[in-house]
């Protein structure tokens, strides 16, 4: 394989997860490591202005999950039943004292880790619906600190299958369940994306 093909399988492994086997632990100087790959990624003004709040106990886990909103098209879904939810998290943060916003270093650093988490196995969701003011409380963050999203962490328990949408502009997009409770993501074609 060529390394663009390296890294396009590489990026089609990386899907949102959202159910985990609880009982497999991440290590913390894995989750160290996927924050240091953010040293890497292009930043605005070269500013690097992103930290991260690492949550892996049991207990800091209980406490960040019930502020989280999971997958929006499952409206009879509530998120993961335990045993199977995230065992560790990372809060993006955007420290406040150095700028009110980041452009889009966000998106960049949270591409950069899951890319990452995925070479090792490891998976998640990056969580924007959330309740900003819950997780501070439930972590204690220093008010510098304003949270942008989280990631959620685990070894996977489900399956996740990319469905290729057949090219259409009204193509439904919406993620679903098949039979075998398996999770399908419709991306659009290539076709659809380039504007002729
Ligand atoms: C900016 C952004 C915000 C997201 N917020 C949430 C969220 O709050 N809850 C959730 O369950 N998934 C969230 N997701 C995950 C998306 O639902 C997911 O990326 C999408 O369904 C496509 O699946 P894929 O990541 O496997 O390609 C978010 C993804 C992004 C990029």
């Amino acid at each position: 394989m060529t390394r663009f093909e390296e890294l396009k399988e590489l990026l089609r492994s990386n899907r949102s997860y959202r159910r985990f086997d609880e009982s497999r632990k991440i290590d913390y100087s894995l989750l160290e490591a996927m924050v240091e790959l953010t040293r890497y990624c292009a930043s605005g003004r070269n500013l690097q202005p992103l930290r991260y709040r690492i949550v892996s106990t049991e207990e800091e886990c209980r406490r960040v999950f019930p502020a989280l909103k999971w997958a929006g098209y499952y409206q009879d879904w509530d998120g993961p039943e335990e045993g199977e939810r995230p065992v560790a998290y990372l809060v993006q943060c955007l420290d406040t004292e150095l700028t009110a916003n980041c452009l889009c270093d966000d998106g960049l650093q949270l591409e950069a880790i899951t890319l990452g988490a995925s070479a090792l196995g490891i998976h998640g969701t990056i969580i924007k619906a959330f309740n900003a003011e819950e997780v501070k409380n439930a972590l204690a963050l220093p008010d510098r600190y304003k949270p942008l999203y989280i990631l959620s962490l685990g070894y996977p328990a489900e399956t996740v299958l990319i469905e290729d949408t057949d090219g259409t502009t009204d193509a439904d997009i919406r993620y679903h369940r098949d039979e075998e409770e398996r999770h399908i993501v419709p991306k659009r074609p290539l076709k659809e994306l380039i504007i002729r």
